[in-house]
């Protein structure tokens, strides 16, 4: 190494070029674009520069959200010739297949093509860089490195690795751009195969298997250790399952080639799992380190994300509050992915699932009389709308009565409970706080809500013969009520004057949903105000004796640090309790006194209610 190396001149005008539009490639091009920089993608054949255009067109405004208030993204162009894609590059991302021959032989001709001080990297996770310097001179060895994107706009992590050549003036500059747009670049002090990360995931794989294969655990016991200690949504068996077993046997073949480490782990995934097709979720009727599911045995969360935490100023505000989706997510090893099956919806808020059919409310803008309730199939297809614009002021959780038939449905700013069919037909007005057109002080001033009119959670008691409706107060207020009152109206009486009203609890931080355990006279519910009694799940019971931990607080705290939580549904089979939080999160609650289990994150989630089905 010669003179000291001084950045490429005039780098801020100068495009950054990415060979490749693949997966890596164009998701690479997206960030600098985010970052502001003019991008070119080069790529011999025209249907993979065109989709890795459109990747970027469509998906710029998650690589904008990275960094950090950037609004005006950079230019980017498809270019097809080699030569003139990197003339006047200040930095060129080689991401082309990771063919040996293919990455030496680029290396050569982006030295002879390239400007004499633009940076040459490449996105390799087999070979360093160091590998791939076979046909070019010394002194071009000085300005190349590794930069191993992990998945951008999700997994934003880059490691930067030396050439063993290259001049270390290069990182913190390069570090710097990275930064520029929303990346978290780190560097590795000198060249090792698999980098920081990959190394360190690579033997908690190979110790999962060896712990496997020597018959000393399970994949459920492993997962479980694992989400408990880390607080993480999946385990390290549920993510090979994700990623597939024969990319995990590729991987581990490589180590085991470049390393003297013991074969058995690798052997024990080929001879138990690849050889007989076992792959994981992509062979789901063969399974992978877990076995296939069992019909009926598996829960399929049902929740909706508001839609409240996308990204400000990148949509209109017609979109961002019509963002709203029903979600799913497979609770049991599904490597915590959420699919959507409805989106478009109008600030949704509560769900309940019965026969075959999700029913959900979709609150509207909130000082607006413009809520609905809705019905679909329970793979989202066969929408209707059972109370229309203009019927309900802000609906929020509902309840299907399943041995009734109805549902009820509480309408925050509408100040009432309602019921009707399960087609939308006789519906009622069974409770009544206010008049939201004659007394609007009741639903506008929150600040002054001692008395809580906005009713929010309801659900029913067969045994009791009851339903219970929960009127929050202002938030954070500890004016929070649970009421009940008989599924009869009293002759003679109407929903506002009913005299059967009975206070539950009251002086909570802020109750919202509600769940009824019938059988075992138990009432859960969520509340969302002020730690430590609130951000809670909470018990009560209403038949039978009061347990002693029920003593002190009148309820039982199950689990705290919710997120805003919201949703909640009770699994009897497996006696938990899973609530969903405007912190974009689902847990798992044990109802055996253990620890809260994150089943998914959504990055951008903002999630309201929550019901599962069993598949
Ligand atoms: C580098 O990018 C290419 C093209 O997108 C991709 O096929 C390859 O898997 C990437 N390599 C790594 C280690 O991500
Ligand atoms: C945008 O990103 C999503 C998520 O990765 C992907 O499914 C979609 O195909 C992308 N859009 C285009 C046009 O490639
Ligand atoms: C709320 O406070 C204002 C100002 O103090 C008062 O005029 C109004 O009547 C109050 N509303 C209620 C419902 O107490
Ligand atoms: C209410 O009135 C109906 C008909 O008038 C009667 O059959 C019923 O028993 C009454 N219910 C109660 C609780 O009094």
């Amino acid at each position: 190494m010669g003179s000291k190396w001084s950045p490429p001149a005039d780098y801020k005008t100068r495009p950054v070029v990415v060979l490749g539009g693949g997966v890596l490639g164009r998701r690479i091009a997206a960030c600098f674009v985010a970052a502001g920089y003019h991008v070119r993608i080069r790529d011999p054949s025209e249907q993979s520069r065109t989709a890795a255009i459109a990747y970027i067109k469509e998906n710029i405004s998650s690589f904008l959200a990275l960094t950090n208030g950037r609004t005006k993204e950079g230019t980017y162009e498809g270019v097809e010739d080699l030569t003139t894609a990197v003339k006047d590059a200040w930095i060129v991302f080689e991401a082309v297949p990771e063919i040996l021959s293919l990455k030496e032989s680029t290396f050569a001709e982006l030295e002879r093509t390239a400007p004499a001080d633009c940076i040459l990297a490449t996105n390799s996770s087999s070979f360093k860089s160091g590998d791939l310097l076979g046909k070019v001179q010394e002194a071009t060895k000085a300005r190349v490195l590794n930069t191993h994107f992990m998945m951008p706009p999700q997994a934003i992590v880059v490691e930067l690795m030396t050439s063993g050549h290259t001049a270390p003036e290069i990182f913190p500059f390069v570090e710097a751009r990275h930064r520029e747009a929303g990346l978290h670049p780190v560097t590795a002090l000198k060249e090792s195969s698999g980098f920081i990360f990959n190394r360190i995931w690579a033997a908690i794989k190979r110790e999962c298997l060896s712990v496997l294969a020597e018959g000393v655990s399970t994949p459920e016991v492993i997962d479980s250790i694992w989400k408990e200690q880390y607080g993480s949504a999946v385990g390290p068996c549920e993510m090979m399952d994700g990623v597939g077993l024969d990319t995990v046997e590729h991987i581990e073949q490589h180590y085991v080639e470049e390393r003297k480490i013991s074969r058995a782990p690798l052997e024990y995934v080929q001879q138990n799992f690849v050889a007989n097709g076992r792959l994981g979720l992509k062979t789901p009727d063969k399974g992978g380190l877990y076995p296939p599911p069992k019909p009926g045995t598996q829960t399929k969360l049902l929740f909706l994300n508001v839609g409240l935490n996308e990204p400000l100023g990148q949509k209109s505000s017609s979109e961002y509050m019509h963002g709203g989706e029903v979600l799913s997510v497979i609770a049991e090893h599904s490597g915590g992915r959420a699919t959507a099956l409805i989106s478009g919806q109008a600030l949704p808020d509560g769900i309940d699932t019965f026969d075959g059919r999700i029913y959900w409310t979709n609150m509207g803008v909130p000082s607006e009389n413009d809520g609905t309730v809705q019905s679909a199939k329970l793979d989202g297809s066969d929408i209707k709308t059972l109370v229309p614009v203009g019927e309900v002021h802000t609906p929020k959780q509902c309840h299907v009565d399943r041995e009734g038939k109805k549902l009820y449905f509480c309408d925050r700013e509408g100040l009432r409970v309602f019921r009707c069919n399960l087609d939308g037909s006789e519906r009622e007005v069974i409770i009544q706080t206010g008049d939201w057109k004659t007394e609007p002080e009741k639903v506008k001033d929150q600040r002054n809500w001692s008395v809580s009119f906005t009713c929010v959670g309801v659900t029913i008691s067969r045994r009791l013969n009851k339903f219970f409706w929960t009127q929050k107060g202002s938030p954070k207020g500890s004016e929070g009520r649970i009421f009940s009152a008989s599924l009869e109206l009293p002759n003679g009486s109407t929903s506002s004057n009913r005299p059967d009203i009975e206070v539950v609890q009251e002086h909570l931080p802020e109750c919202i949903d509600l769940e009824m355990d019938d059988e075992a006279g138990v009432l859960y519910w969520t509340d969302r105000g002020e730690v430590p009694l609130g951000n809670t799940l909470n018990r009560k019971q209403l038949i039978g004796e009061t347990p002693a931990a029920e003593k002190t607080l009148g309820r039982q705290i199950i689990a705290q640090g919710l997120g805003e939580g919201i949703g909640l549904k009770l699994d009897k089979a497996l006696n938990c309790v899973y609530v969903a939080d405007m912190a974009g999160r689902v847990w798992k609650c044990s109802l055996d006194g253990g620890l809260k289990e994150k089943i998914h994150e959504g990055p951008t989630g903002c999630y309201t209610g929550l019901t599962f089905v069993k598949v």
